[in-house]
């Protein structure tokens, strides 16, 4: 693999953080094939939840720290697993609250900014188009590559810390002209009438390319809210990380020789059954991906002067979370008896250890991740749905 020569001195820094950071990533550049690294612009690392990550993982984070590790480029940290500050009201354990905020302060050590969020390209880190970062959540790969045009691979959290801390990634993978065109094309004959018909298109779209490139035709409109659902289904039920909607991501291509698929009203009806194993959900969960201000609203807007009578809660970040309560969103939800959290997610806290047995949804990506990830049975919904389920 070919190093400049400012590489090669990371390989030979007096700093023993960079000297780590920069072999992995010319070990993964080989065993990948990349001919060359290239510089990226940001950085999001991943691998932030105790729960995922458990002590082998915090004593990773703090032996970087320790050794003087600091990111060399704008670094957002992934969702935590928990809210920082209302951790309590979940019912998170002392001793887990501890650990989490030992992997916290190891990030911040390193400069990482604590976004907890798996949107920052909502409110802050927007990469341009054909811009290079490395990036680790998975609906966020998604989005970067297919929505923004920005250039990204699937980074594990080691492999997003050492490129945030050199600068660099190994240039292989969708960094590459040559691995960003379409492997299938998905003509959508369904109605998608909101965001959770997204999540269904995406769910059922993951299970047949895998980590093909869908080419969508069909789709008449789709704003970010639809997009992030589409992409993270897509993620969580395949490895899908690159997609393009004819007229809405991209202009029309030739696709004339690609395998094609048709989703129609009775794939969508299908997916949904597939992904609901209870009709009787304890908690009902919002933001996965993390919502955005026009989804609060909404919710704010279904549960104003109701009573909630199960638990509900909303995920989003600091960020958006801020202008919910300036809004009065976040006043109107807590009235009705839901909770607006932010820095965590209904996958990534500890839910299972919790008195919750099922949940509902409207995202595909949670409808296939909380079974296995976190004992639920789901119901996945859409949010009027969801809401009239559990309110008066
Ligand atoms: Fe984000 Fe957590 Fe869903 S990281 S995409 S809210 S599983």
């Amino acid at each position: 693999m070919h190093l400049t020569e400012e590489e090669k001195k990371m390989l030979e820094s007096d700093n023993p953080a960079v000297r780590k950071a920069m072999k992995l990533l010319v070990k993964l550049g080989d065993i990948y094939g990349a001919e060359e690294m290239v510089e990226i612009n940001s950085a999001q690392a991943s691998g932030v939840s105790y729960k995922s990550i458990g002590d082998p993982g915090l004593k990773f984070l703090q032996e970087f720290a320790d050794e003087g590790a600091e990111v060399s480029v704008p670094t957002f940290a992934n969702p935590a697993g928990m809210d920082l500050e209302r951790w309590e009201e979940m019912d998170i354990s002392k001793e887990f609250a501890e650990k989490q905020n030992e992997i916290i302060e190891a990030m911040k050590g390193m400069n990482i900014t604590i976004a907890s969020s798996c949107t920052p390209y909502l409110w802050s880190n927007l990469p341009g188009r054909n811009e290079h970062v490395a990036w680790a959540e998975s609906s966020a790969v998604s989005f970067a590559n297919s929505v923004i045009g920005a250039r990204t691979n699937r980074e594990g959290g080691p492999s997003a810390l050492a490129a945030a801390i050199t600068g660099r990634t190994p240039k292989h993978g969708l960094h590459l002209d040559k691995n960003r065109n379409p492997t299938h094309v998905v003509e959508v004959e369904a109605d998608l009438k909101n965001i959770s018909d997204f999540g269904a298109l995406g769910s059922w779209v993951g299970k047949k390319v895998e980590d093909g490139k869908p080419y969508f035709v069909g789709v008449t409109s789709a704003g970010t809210d639809e997009l992030k659902s589409l992409g993270a289904a897509m993620a969580a039920s395949g490895a899908v990380a690159l997609y393009f909607v004819e007229g809405v991501t991209v202009d029309q291509r030739d696709v004339s020789d690609l395998e094609r698929l048709s989703f129609t009203e009775g794939e969508k009806e299908d997916e949904y059954l597939k992904l609901t194993a209870s009709e009787e959900p304890e908690l009902v969960v919002f933001g996965c991906p993390h919502c955005s201000i026009n989804e609060i609203e909404e919710i704010s807007k279904k549960l104003e002067g109701r009573t909630v009578t199960k638990d509900l809660w909303v995920f989003t970040s600091k960020a958006v979370k801020a202008w919910s309560d300036r809004m009065g969103y976040t006043d109107v939800i807590e009235e009705a008896g839901g909770k607006v959290l932010s820095d965590t997610c209904n996958v990534v806290c500890p839910i299972e250890d919790m008195k919750y047995e099922s949940m509902g949804t409207n995202s595909g990506k949670a409808a296939n991740y909380l079974p296995g990830f976190c004992k639920q049975d789901v119901m996945f919904a859409d949010t009027t749905e969801l809401i009239d389920k559990v309110v008066e």
